[in-house]
């Protein structure tokens, strides 16, 4: 027989037995309703799981397809195993509206993410922490500590304050003014109102994409520009001010002085535009995530005496009290890990992690349809009493001795070829500021009608899952204030050393 006819045969039999088993192949089992008002949607998915297996189907969003994954086996096996397939984000046209498409972590996998990524690497990796990043995270987490005890009362306010200057700083090289914070809050909500299920029709039928803001029925077109234009001007102005300033040879070293400074001298208009995009993506993927780690270690604290003790014992023998515990002493203190570990895996920032396919998939017996939401319930994953005993327990000893449970960060900073590319930056800033808060304060729950009132962790909603608003006391201890003056004056000497560096 000819060849050709051969490799007709060949492919004709494989589509035959791809079409064939996709008919006998059920979606995954599926969830019949959801009732938000008691329990989470992650939490709702782990139950369900229980009964139906670890891929189930949940109501469809926009009208496609949603596949929850609950186990680690089944996530490794297509976010890691299949990242070739399984590494694209969700369809979501009223993000598109909104620009947000141009944002690392909505753009959907090809080149440009690539770009994106790699651009961020270059300034993330280990080697480029220790460099030039260590004086920064290490300052800002001392300032973390200050704030904390000149304004205790606005504890959570201050958390998340500090947090939005360490990324702006390591992003542009100087503190957000109020401007840039008002239009950055603005464009986060918007961006959570363009994500309602069922609100916006061109996110069921996506070629209204392209019907113009003057049509009657269109409103949603002026909506989406007026969000739009803010979501421009707080990526390009900081942007541009960085320029101007490395023109002018007065820029502080950051992420955009890095990378501009990288580019050949004739880059493309295309290639600046992947740096102006990489930066503007940093503030709403790094400042609540962050947020939300350390405001849960706080929280936990507070409803944790016995394990701050345990934690201020190991830092003063290790580190000894005379100064505050820095980047080199990490692997001395393998207990304040544990608890940052306890932290992240009792309350994931991001309990749902959204990936998408680009083929349709057979996992397991079930059909998996092109372009479904396929998400990780990574609290599913760290509740899993097999892996993690007593899940709903605080109990960072799990991580300890010589058979410890599975380091929650595999999963809590995302998979594959998504995987969060600041988690090396991050999990360096959580290790500085929970050092330096056990070494510095003991953390109480405030008192009301003399009664302890216990932060209750209760968790928000949205992607990101912020606990409810909680107060705390912090009572210093010993030597802090001293301790806290004496480290604020070194990194101001590290800053020096900083722009010689950079200049
Ligand atoms: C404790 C803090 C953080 C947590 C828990 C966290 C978690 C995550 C998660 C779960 C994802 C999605 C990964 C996936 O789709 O598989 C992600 C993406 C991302 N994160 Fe983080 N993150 C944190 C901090 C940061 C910081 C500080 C930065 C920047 C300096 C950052 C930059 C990004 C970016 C740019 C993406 C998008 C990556 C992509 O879609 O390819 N994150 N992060």
């Amino acid at each position: 027989m000819h060849i050709c006819t051969l490799l007709v045969c060949f492919l004709l039999a494989n589509f035959l037995r791809l079409y064939h088993r996709r008919l006998r192949m059920p979606l995954p089992p599926s969830v019949s309703t959801l009732n938000e008002s008691t329990q989470s949607r992650w939490s709702i998915y782990a139950d369900c799981s229980k009964r139906l297996g670890p891929v189930i189907s949940a109501p469809s969003i926009f009208g496609t397809s949603v596949i929850v994954l609950n186990a680690k086996s089944a996530v490794t096996d297509l976010f890691e195993k299949r990242s070739n397939i399984f590494s694209c984000k969700p369809l979501w046209p009223m993000a598109e509206l909104l620009g947000r498409h141009n944002n690392v972590g909505f753009t959907y996998y090809g080149p440009r993410l690539k770009k994106l990524r790699r651009i961020l690497h270059k300034s993330l990796n280990p080697v480029a922490l220790s460099k030039s990043w260590a004086y920064l995270l290490q300052q800002q987490s001392t300032e973390l500590c200050w704030a904390l005890s000149e304004n205790p009362d606005n504890g959570y306010h201050v958390v998340e304050l500090v947090v939005q200057e360490l990324i702006t700083r390591f992003t542009y090289g100087h503190k957000p003014d109020q401007e840039y914070l008002a239009l950055s809050r603005i464009i986060s909500e918007r961006t959570g109102e363009a994500l309602q299920p069922g609100r916006w029709t061109v996110n069921f039928i996506p070629a209204l994409k392209w019907v113009p803001s003057w049509l009657p029925g269109a409103g949603f077109q002026k909506w989406a520009q007026d969000a739009r234009q803010i979501f421009y001007r707080i990526v390009r102005e900081p942007y541009q001010e960085c320029k101007l300033k490395m023109m002018a040879g007065v820029a502080e070293q950051s992420f955009v002085q890095r990378s501009l400074s990288e580019l050949a001298s004739n880059a493309s208009h295309r290639e600046e535009e992947i740096v102006m995009f990489a930066a503007g993506s940093l503030f709403s993927a790094g400042t609540e995530t962050l947020s939300v780690v350390l405001l849960n270690f706080i929280g936990l604290m507070a409803r944790n005496p016995d394990i701050q003790l345990k934690a201020f014992n190991e830092i003063s023998t290790h580190v000894g009290l005379e100064r505050l515990p820095t980047i080199d002493d990490r692997r001395l203190l393998p207990f304040i890990d544990c608890i940052i570990q306890e932290v992240h895996r009792m309350h994931p920032a991001v309990c749902l992690v959204p990936h998408s396919n680009t083929e349709e998939q057979i996992y397991n017996g079930y059909y998996i349809p092109k372009k479904s939401w396929v998400m990780a319930n990574v609290w599913a994953m760290l509740h899993d009493d097999k892996e993690y005993p007593h899940p709903d327990e605080f109990t960072p000893a799990r991580f300890e001795g010589t058979s410890p449970s599975a380091d929650p960060r595999i999963m809590t900073y995302g998979f594959g070829r998504r995987r969060c590319p600041g988690s090396r930056f991050s999990d360096l800033f959580v290790y500085l500021a929970v050092a330096k808060i056990l070494r510095l304060f003991e953390v109480l729950p405030i008192e009301q009608n003399g009664k302890p009132c216990y932060p209750l962790l209760e968790s928000t909603p949205g992607v990101i899952s912020f606990p409810k608003p909680f107060k705390f006391q912090l009572i210093p201890r010993p030597e802090a204030h001293d301790l806290l003056l004496k480290d604020r004056a070194g990194a101001e000497s590290g800053k020096e050393e900083m722009k010689f560096h950079s200049n």
